[in-house]
């Protein structure tokens, strides 16, 4: 087994939602973490308060459309703690709009957002897996949009779908080195992005596709992001938590 304690773990997007709910899940596995996100307030916070229950986390400031952020989030957290084990490609956002009524701008926000920085995020990390020779593991927040298609989220779907075969094809590449890449495809989870007042009318609709009988929880994704993480014989894995929403 992959055991977190003292591992050296990145999370982007990690002021909130499933980010936040990992950055907690690693703490308690012992791993140190740097908790990375645009929202430094609320990132500051949340490092503030995990700290005084004795957990070790840092916030770092970055972008992760930028490559440049990205470079610089793997260096602070090597600056830091002197190595990068595992990085949780988390960050994302969505747009919904109809395709024909879609600009270029808001496609390709969503494409540096939610891919470009699965790239940067994993070429820096890999950079120092390779350097230490032992091995580290790369987890991509993809989505169940990331295997069947909805309406209205073209770039979304688009940016999921790429999520799921870069991370095999990284798998294919670098699993030798015992670098090991999988992503996880929740289905709808009760977060920032979704939730009953933000969805309104919408919300009972979409409950309604997961024969589970009700949306996921963070702590649910962070979970199977620790086993992703953790079990040494799994890579290449899109591994759908999603209360059943793609068995129907
Ligand atoms: N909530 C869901 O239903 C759901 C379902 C499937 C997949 N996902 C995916 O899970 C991931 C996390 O989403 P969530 O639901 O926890 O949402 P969330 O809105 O609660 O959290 C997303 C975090 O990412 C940060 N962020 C946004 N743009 C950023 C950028 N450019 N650089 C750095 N940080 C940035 C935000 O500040 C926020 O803290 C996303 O990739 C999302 O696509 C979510």
């Amino acid at each position: 087994m992959f055991n977190l304690q003292d591992k050296v773990a990145i999370v982007t997007g990690g002021s909130s939602g499933i980010g936040l709910a990992t950055v907690k899940a690693f703490v308690e596995k012992g791993a140190k973490v740097i908790l990375s996100d645009i929202n430094t307030e609320a990132g500051n916070q949340h490092v503030a308060s995990i700290r005084e229950t004795g957990g070790e986390v840092t916030f770092f400031e970055a972008n992760v459309a930028e490559e440049s952020a990205v470079q610089a989030l793997v260096k602070f957290a090597v600056d830091t703690y002197g190595k990068v084990d595992i990085i949780v490609n988390n960050a994302g956002i969505g747009v919904l709009a109809s395709t024909h009524e879609l600009t270029y701008e808001e496609y390709h926000r969503v494409i540096k957002v939610n891919q470009d920085s699965i790239f940067y995020g994993s070429k820096y990390a890999i950079q120092e897996f390779l350097k230490t020779g032992s091995g580290g593991a790369i987890v991509n927040v993809a989505s169940i949009l990331g295997t069947v298609g909805e309406a209205g989220a073209f770039a979304y779907n688009a940016s999921k779908g790429a999520a799921n075969l870069m991370t095999k094809s990284l798998a294919a590449e670098y699993s030798s080195k015992n670098i090991r890449i999988n992503s996880v495809c929740p289905g709808y989870v009760e977060s920032g992005m979704v939730n009953r007042e933000a969805l309104g009318d919408f919300y009972e609709g979409l409950v309604a596709r997961h024969p589970i009988g009700r949306l996921g929880q963070p702590e649910e994704i962070a979970h199977a992001i620790v086993f992703l993480c953790e079990n040494e014989f799994v890579t290449g894995c899109n591994l759908l938590v999603d209360g059943g929403y793609t068995a129907i």
